[in-house]
């Protein structure tokens, strides 16, 4: 059965702005993260803090973490322990820890071996697990990578299991490329829920082949009820090729609501977060509920 609320992990600030080639003014950013806490939004990732010299867009992570209006869970992504150091130092309450399960795709993404990727963050992991901070793993390429291609379930669990050993509170499992389809998404979040059914359990669909609401509807009969979205389906890695936006937070609130399932989100309000964003991306934003709230 399907449940009656689901928690939406807004990565618009985040996911939805590292592959973006405009600089985007802070100030833009700051109100964008504003408006979406106005619609409702209290669990969201707002910056990452990475080499600025690899994804030049997110070289105001200290700036946006230290004067945005937080959420409940603000989180920030941080590939290792300086990231973890400048997050926590500019105020972030949560951290997100990237790993490919796939090695080409993790060697581009933050240049080391997928296994390399863990140990170097073991210790980092059980330090913030000592001091009660909020870590959520995210696991890229669990479907498929750019790379090497179709990614075996048995992998993904493995990876999954390193990072749940070491405590982390939450597993974001991500279809980076936007390459897979429902059955394979209720086959994989079914086997993730029974294999760590005391964890925190999320999806993240990047909606490149347009199959990412489909994907949400099956990983919610498998038993999941928290997603990553980004408003105005904005996104992308850029060391994933062929990797496109997230699916829109709009579209995923509006599929929602007509299932009856509560997200807390009010849409008429994340559309003004849209309008403040949009003229700042290089591409319009064509989701099917920002359309029709164009049309209006
Ligand atoms: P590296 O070159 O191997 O790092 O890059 P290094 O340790 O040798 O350091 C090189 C330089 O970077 C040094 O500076 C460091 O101080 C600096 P220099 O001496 O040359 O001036 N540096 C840093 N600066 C700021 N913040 C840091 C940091 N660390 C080192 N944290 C590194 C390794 C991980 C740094 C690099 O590869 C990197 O930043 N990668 C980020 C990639 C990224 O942001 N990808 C997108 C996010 S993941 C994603 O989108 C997927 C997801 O959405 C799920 C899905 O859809 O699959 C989550
Ligand atoms: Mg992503």
């Amino acid at each position: 059965s399907l449940p009656k609320d689901v928690t939406i992990i807004e990565v618009g600030p985040r996911d939805g702005l590292q592959n973006e080639k405009n600089q985007v003014e802070t100030e833009v950013k700051l109100k964008f993260i504003q408006q979406l806490k106005e619609a409702g939004i209290t669990e969201m990732e707002l910056t990452s803090f990475v080499s600025p010299k690899w994804v030049p867009q997110m070289k105001d992570a200290k700036e946006i973490m230290t004067r945005a209006d937080l959420v409940e869970r603000s989180i920030a992504l941080t590939p290792n322990a300086k990231g973890v150091e400048l997050a926590l130092e500019a105020g972030a309450n949560s951290l997100a820890v990237f790993v490919g399960v796939s090695n080409t795709f993790n060697q581009k993404n933050i240049n080391r071996t997928t296994a390399e990727s863990v140990e170097a963050l073991t210790p980092v992991i059980l330090k913030l697990k000592e001091q009660n901070v909020f870590v959520r793993a995210c696991i890229s390429t669990a479907f498929y990578c750019p790379y090497e291609g179709k990614v075996e379930v048995d992998e993904v669990i493995e990876l999954c299991r390193q990072f749940v050993a070491l405590g982390v509170d939450e597993l974001s499992v991500a279809d980076t490329i936007g390459m897979a389809n429902p059955v394979e998404s209720y086959e994989l979040f079914t086997r993730l829920r029974q294999s760590f059914p005391s964890v925190l359990l999320t999806a993240h669909f990047h909606d490149t082949r347009k199959m990412a609401l489909a994907n949400i509807f099956a990983s919610l009969q498998a038993g999941i009820d928290r997603f990553d979205s980004s408003a105005g389906g904005l996104g992308g890695c850029p060391f994933a090729k062929g990797a496109t936006g997230n699916v829109a937070t709009e579209d995923v609130v509006n599929m929602l609501n007509s299932l009856k399932i509560d997200t807390g989100i009010h849409l008429d309000t994340l559309f003004l977060a849209i309008d403040t964003i949009a003229p700042h991306v290089s591409h319009p934003i064509e989701t099917g509920m920002y359309r029709l709230y164009q049309n209006e």
